[in-house]
């Protein structure tokens, strides 16, 4: 697995650097159509001049009186009309390879250097511009406008529309090169065209060759992944779109439907166009390891389903709706409700009741009256848009809370997230949630979903599916149920324990640990005290990790309370156990029940990490 992910992540990375090159490709072979030819080459106002001259009439002075190395090459030139011998000792195949060269005046026989006024009466020659010529300076290389040069050059700057320079022989005075705006703009096109960004002036470097074999990389890397995808059922081949029909049952009514579909999309896709909806806080990514389904059929396990899934839920059949196809299952069971939809919610209330977590009741603005089991949750469409880091009001005592979290603003894309129900259905008209406001660590921005919700004012709306009940009380009535929660996880726990008592007027025995820092940190404190002084089956602990001296109740967290608890408590067999929290508090308090021995299918969970 871990190698196929390493091949998936070099193939992106891989495409992304052959994908960048191609569009430079693109780019500059498109500038290479459509360029003018004569005004990228620099010489346009160039005159080809040949300094040639009859040597009848010159009196010409014998080589070999000149010099007694001898020369590999001589040549007679001709310099504003004047004879002079080039003799060159050495030099390389090309001409802008290094080479070691003399000029003597053929007549006199006198070793000859090229004046300032000479190279520039050479350089107006070669010009058929306006521009005026500026004083000609005696440059080293490199030079920008010609890389691959070795040998010093005359530099003339003309002072034109188009910045002209001329170069000129340092030696022989011969014009190389004119270059100017359109000359420098093609050539930083060749440059990008060849990869060439060491400036070596050609194509055969060790970038390309790099390139090459990245190209050759990602085809490999490209056939693996997509065998992989076929192996794991994620890519199929075959014509038509037939329609097919599949058997879903909804486990938590134990009613089944047939639906049908054309199959190409996900199991996710399709069944929300069938508005059966399977949870998604990802929507579709891969990431949330929420849309769970069972299916009947032996499918692959995609790489997402091994980080999201247990051992034991996928040996039991359990996987990702947004990781297989329709076409791919024939009767599968999902734990969500038929006929989900979506609500428009219109606050009604929206108040602090601890210095980070606000609660906001809605009511849906049809009117319609929504029926679900406590424990449930509503997925929140939250729209693009500009959110504040904190709040902008609230109580003056949680002031001192915020006073180290800044002001300001930050911009996010539209994402969904999912929120627990504090009220059971016929408490109240009303849907309260208790949002926590994720804060701004340290160089990031503010949670989404939680700075969106905590700053909905009464009267603005938001659009909601659900709810969604996958976490509820079974409906066993001789057991004991211990609920063990901290922070905004009491949401569901609360729901689900006014539920039992108030609603399906449970007699069993009933308790509830909850966890919170200090007293100011306390949901619902009064309520739930109230609660178990009207109940005496429902027992309240309630405990504080950081408490005032004042504090009477337990201290620590509640995993520090549950042990001495459970010891006593054992004895209640059977006893079911529901958990909801910081992740950390929920896998440490999972460890000390299971070690107690109590049996998995005894313990609930309700996840709030996506
Ligand atoms: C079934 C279910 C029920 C839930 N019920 C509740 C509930 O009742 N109440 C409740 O409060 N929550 C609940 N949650 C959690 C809730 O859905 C959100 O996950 C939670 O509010 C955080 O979402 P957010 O959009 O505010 O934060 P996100 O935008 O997801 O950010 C999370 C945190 O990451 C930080 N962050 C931002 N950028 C970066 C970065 N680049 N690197 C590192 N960190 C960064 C943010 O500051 C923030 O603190 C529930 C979740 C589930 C799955
Ligand atoms: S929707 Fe499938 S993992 Fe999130």
């Amino acid at each position: 697995m871990r190698l196929f992910k390493l091949n998936t992540s070099v193939h992106k990375w891989l495409s992304l650097f052959v994908g960048l090159q191609l569009l430079i490709w693109l780019g500059t072979g498109l500038y290479f159509n459509l360029m003018d030819h004569s005004k990228a080459s620099g010489n346009e106002l160039r005159v080809h001049s040949h300094h040639e001259g009859s040597i009848t009439g010159f009196d010409l002075f014998p080589i070999k009186d000149i010099i007694s190395e001898a020369p590999q090459e001589v040549n007679l030139i001709w310099v504003l009309h004047q004879p002079y011998y080039h003799l060159v000792f050495d030099k390389g195949q090309h001409s802008y390879q290094v080479r070691d060269s003399l000029l003597f005046d053929a007549v006199t026989g006198k070793l000859f250097n090229l004046s300032e006024e000479q190279v520039l009466t050479l350089a107006k020659n070669s010009y058929s511009g306006q521009g005026k010529l500026t004083t000609p300076v005696l440059s080293q290389p490199p030079f920008s406008d010609h890389v691959r040069q070795q040998n010093p050059m005359w530099q003339v700057a003309v002072e034109d529309e188009n910045n002209t320079t001329i170069y000129l022989d340092s030696i022989t005075g011969q014009v190389l090169r004119h270059a100017n705006d359109d000359f420098r703009l093609k050539d930083l096109m060749m440059k990008l065209h060849f990869m060439d960004y060491g400036n070596s002036g050609g194509f055969n470097h060790w970038l390309i060759i790099a390139f090459a074999f990245a190209t050759l990389f990602l085809s490999i890397t490209g056939v693996t992944w997509l065998i992989q995808q076929y192996r794991s059922g994620l890519l199929k081949l075959g014509w038509g779109t037939n329609r097919q029909k599949v058997a879903v049952t909804f486990s938590n009514e134990n009613t089944i439907t047939d639906i049908s579909a054309v199959g190409s999309s996900t199991v996710l896709e399709e069944l929300a166009s069938s508005h059966v909806y399977l949870s998604s806080s990802c929507g579709g990514g891969g990431t949330c390891g929420k849309c769970m389904f069972l299916s009947s059929t032996q499918l692959p396990i995609t790489l997402s389903e091994q980080e999201h899934l247990s051992q034991e839920q996928l040996k039991e059949g359990y996987r990702l709706g947004c990781q297989h196809r329709f076409s791919e299952i024939s009767s599968i069971e999902v734990n969500t409700d038929r006929n989900i939809e979506n609500h428009e919610l219109v606050v009604v209330a929206t108040n602090f009741i601890t210095p980070f977590i606000k609660e906001v009741k809605f009511k849906v603005k049809s009117g319609k009256q929504l029926a679900f089991k406590a424990g449930a949750y509503m997925q929140f469409d939250v729209p693009a848009g500009m959110n504040s880091l904190r709040p902008e009001n609230m109580p003056e005592n949680y002031e001192k809370y915020w006073e180290s979290y800044s002001h300001g603003r930050f911009s996010h894309d539209g994402v969904t997230r999912h929120y627990s129900l504090v009220n059971f259905d016929e408490e109240s008209d009303e849907l309260t949630f208790n949002i926590r406001w994720q804060t701004a660590k340290d160089g990031f921005r503010a949670g989404i979903g939680s700075s969106y919700l905590g700053s909905l004012q009464v009267g603005e709306t938001i659009t909601a599916k659900g709810p969604f009940s996958d976490f509820y009380a079974t409906s066993n009535k001789k057991v004991s149920r211990v609920f063990i929660g901290a922070g905004s996880g009491l949401a569901p726990l609360r729901s689900i324990i006014f539920e039992q008592l108030k609603k399906h007027k449970d007699k069993s025995g009933l308790t509830l640990i909850y966890g919170a820092r200090t007293e100011d940190d306390l949901l619902y404190h009064n309520e739930l005290k109230s609660l178990s002084e009207k109940h005496k089956n429902f027992s309240y602990i309630p405990t504080l990790s950081n408490p005032s001296e004042q504090w009477q109740g337990h201290s620590g967290y509640v995993q520090q309370v549950l042990l001495p608890y459970l010891s006593q408590k054992m004895a209640l067999f059977p006893i079911e156990f529901y958990l909801c929290g910081p992740e950390a508090m929920m896998s440490e308090v999972e460890k000390i029940i299971t070690d107690a021995g109590i049996p998995s299918n005894q313990i609930f969970k309700d996840k709030f990490s996506r």
